[in-house]
């Protein structure tokens, strides 16, 4: 006979998934060596300061499928640089994502393969379209917590290495202000 069969839920205001198991991953300072511009910033700072928590539904990871997991990304900053995620590229290079602003404040960074940069503002309701071929990276400019919910092929996987040399742009505080700064190379 039908029966229905319960869907996890997620709380739109926190991000908080109602149903376990979930896989989570938890990132610290300690694992982004090089990923903050001010070097003696990180090393004076907590190493064990969690940066980022990704929480993902435990789901099916073959070939066609989806994965769902809510990245909740803490306030704070390296020297003037806020908190941000690691970023990457998908290893399978065409794959796209789509990112859901749920709360807190900040910006989604995006950088193509021939070095074009946008910067998308993250506030609750926010959608954001990443396009294959596409490095994406969250950046906390609030106070509060950032949490925003990305669907994303279970195939596509994660290339950092190919930004391991940072992205073009860097978002910092300065004067009390968010500004961008263009990377000088060389
Ligand atoms: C993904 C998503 C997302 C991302 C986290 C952490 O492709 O898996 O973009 O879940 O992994 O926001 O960011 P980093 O993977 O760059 O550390
Ligand atoms: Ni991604």
């Amino acid at each position: 006979k039908p029966v229905l069969s319960q869907p996890p839920h997620v709380d739109w205001l926190t991000g908080a998934f109602s149903r376990t198991p979930l896989l989570r991953k938890t990132t610290r300072l300690a694992d982004l060596p090089g990923v903050f511009a001010d070097h003696s910033g990180w090393q004076q700072a907590d190493p064990q300061q969690i940066v980022y928590d990704v929480e993902m539904l435990d789901t099916l990871s073959g070939s066609g499928e989806l994965f769902t997991g809510v990245t909740h990304l803490y306030p704070g900053k390296v020297g003037n640089e806020y908190f941000m995620t690691r970023g990457h590229f998908h290893a399978l290079r065409e794959q796209g994502e789509v990112y859901f602003g749920l709360r807190g404040t900040g910006l989604l960074l995006l950088q193509d393969e021939q070095g074009e940069m946008h910067l998308e503002p993250v506030v609750a309701g926010s959608v954001h379209i990443i396009p294959g071929y596409t490095a994406h990276r969250l950046i906390n400019t609030g106070t509060e917590i950032l949490s925003a919910l990305a669907v994303w092929s279970s195939t596509a996987g994660h290339d950092y290495a190919a930004l391991a040399g940072g992205f073009a742009w860097r978002v910092v505080e300065e004067n009390r202000q968010v500004q961008v700064r263009e990377v000088q190379n060389g």
